[in-house]
């Protein structure tokens, strides 16, 4: 329903710009959340380019001054915004840091909430719940921001967390959103495909990271694009990554590290066991069944001659364990 996605988006339209306000205005904001910001090293620019807020930790400030500006309940608890309770609803995102989550064309969906203790038993981040206008399998964070830049320099890096994006864009590389967490999905990836064919993985360095990128490549393989993949250090993200180095340093670590998905998946062959058959064979198997994905029958031959001379096994038994995945075709 038309009006009812209508009044949804001017309702979160609200939320982001009372948000920002009480992040840059209000003692409380300042005192909290910007402090909080400032100390992960964000700048008043960085904070005005990606809407960056905060929810005052009043049971329900936010709802209280909404409906007084006139906007409905049944919007704000459709956008999750506000938590319906019989006898008293609430904010749902209360004393957390705000990120905005924004359509390609800059429409608020929906946002993210972190926490600003580092408290293991709370969850970090909260985020909007799936509604008529949020769907979080479809959209990526921080693609408003980063469109332009994906188009003209034909290349888009894909990260896990808002504070990735926004530490890049702060480094002064644009080019860069995040799939926020959920598994990458196809609908994101299409996304992308509509400003560029090539994609850079750029996940954390832990073995949650790891596992995300592997899975990421075969889906990203399966819509006809082009996947590298650049690895960071053990317990470091793109955020921390980035904070670290200057924007020289940060281009040329990811230029000198990003890596076709044969030689990435080769490389993590390198660290296990080099001269493991068994293990060899399966990483073999491996990479075919990620050629398998390609649609393209020709790009499918340039990778299994790379994976037959970087793995030194020949191509005709690449080629019949190819045929045995991708009957059709061949
Ligand atoms: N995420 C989430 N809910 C959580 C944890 C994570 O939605 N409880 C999503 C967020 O979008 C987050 C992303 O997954 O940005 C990546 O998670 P993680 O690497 O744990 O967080 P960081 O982005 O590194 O966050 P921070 O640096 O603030 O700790
Ligand atoms: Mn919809
Ligand atoms: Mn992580
Ligand atoms: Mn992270
Ligand atoms: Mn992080």
């Amino acid at each position: 329903n038309t009006d009812v996605r209508e009044s949804m988006y001017l309702v979160s339209e609200f939320a982001k710009k009372y948000f920002s306000d009480v992040l840059v205005n209000s003692e409380e904001g300042k005192a909290i959340g910007l402090s909080y910001f400032k100390e992960r090293g964000f700048t008043n620019e960085t904070i005005k380019k990606f809407a960056l807020g905060y929810s005052p930790e009043t049971w329900d400030a936010f709802t209280k001054e909404a409906l007084g500006k006139g906007y409905k309940m049944e919007f704000l608890e459709s956008t999750g915004l506000t938590i319906a309770r019989e006898d008293r609803p609430f904010d749902r995102f209360k004393g957390r840091v705000m990120f905005p989550i924004q359509s390609m064309s800059g429409r608020v969906l929906g946002f993210g909430g972190r926490i600003l203790t580092n408290d293991k038993k709370a969850a970090k981040y909260l985020n909007s719940p799936e509604s008529e206008i949020y769907h979080k399998s479809k959209v990526l964070y921080g693609i408003y921001q980063a469109k332009q830049s994906i188009a003209k320099l034909n290349n888009c890096f894909l990260v896990e967390g808002y504070t990735d994006v926004i530490q890049f864009n702060q480094a002064g590389i644009e080019n860069v959103v995040a799939s926020s967490g959920t598994a990458l999905t196809p609908d994101q990836i299409r996304l992308i495909n509509r400003l560029t064919r090539n994609i850079t993985v750029l996940f954390d360095g832990d073995a949650a990271g790891l596992r995300a990128s592997i899975r990421g490549i075969d889906l990203i393989l399966e819509e006809g694009m082009n996947v590298r993949v650049c690895a960071f250090p053990d317990g470091e993200d793109p955020d921390s990554f980035a904070r670290k180095t200057s924007y020289e340093d940060l281009v040329a670590y990811l230029e000198n590290n990003a890596k076709d998905f044969i030689q990435f998946k080769a490389s993590l062959l390198m660290n296990e066991a080099k001269n493991d058959p068994i293990k060899k064979a399966d990483l073999i198997r491996d990479m075919v069944a990620s050629i398998s994905k390609i649609p393209d029958r020709i790009q499918r031959e340039i990778y299994i001659q790379e994976c037959s001379r970087i793995m030194d096994i020949s191509e005709q038994v690449l080629t019949s364990t190819l045929a045995q995945l991708v009957q059709k075709d061949i």
